[in-house]
């Protein structure tokens, strides 16, 4: 699988304007970012395996499968994946993720685990974050984000290069105080309207 992907369709790309547009409130922000993760879950998740299942039909039994394993952003959709969290804030002056809270399925190691963040910037939070993973056994993981900032993925890249990207957008640059340009400004605000 190659490392990189925006994953492009019409309907991202109008969503992501929804998003981007600063006249858009925290309820219609907060629904239009569930919908641009529903409508990424087809690509993020085109590498996960499968495992055999016998199904009974009203007229036979037929052989199926099904997942094994899915994270937050894609709960609603698969609502019997196993969700982990990692609390990360970033400090304002230094830039640099401050962990605040982590809570991961005990057996984590043996899971195929695709990490989501809407935003990836600095990618400070996310390297931190694949760190913490890796630390516990996991293998497999895969990064999901909304928007990504060119400056983010070359670090992440490098710190992590076999951490394959999903993303809805790729902007331009960050600014000094690494927010993304254009961007959607401040994404936990904008969601929690604070
Ligand atoms: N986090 C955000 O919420 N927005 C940015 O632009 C950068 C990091």
């Amino acid at each position: 699988m190659s490392r990189f992907h925006i994953v492009e369709h019409p309907l991202i790309a109008h969503k992501m304007s929804v998003l981007r547009n600063k006249e858009t409130k925290s309820p219609l922000f907060r629904q239009t970012l569930r919908e641009v993760a529903y409508l990424m879950t087809f690509a993020v998740t085109q590498h996960l395996d499968l495992v055999p299942l016998r199904i009974e039909t009203p007229l036979e039994v037929a052989d199926c499968y099904q997942g094994n394993g899915l994270t937050e952003a894609l709960l609603n959709i698969l609502p019997e994946a196993s969700v982990g969290h990692l609390g990360m804030a970033r400090n304002d002056q230094t830039l640099q993720p401050e962990k605040y809270y982590t809570k991961l399925p005990s057996d984590i190691s043996a899971r195929q685990v695709i990490l989501a963040d809407p935003m990836l910037a600095t990618a400070g939070s996310t390297v931190a974050a694949i760190d913490i993973l890796r630390d516990h056994g996991v293998k497999d993981i895969v990064f999901m984000c909304l928007l990504a900032a060119p400056e983010g993925v070359e670090r992440l890249r490098e710190a992590h290069p076999d951490v394959p990207i999903f993303t809805a957008a790729l902007d331009r640059q960050l600014n000094e105080k690494g927010y993304i340009l254009p961007g959607l400004g401040d994404a936990g605000d904008r969601i929690y309207g604070t």
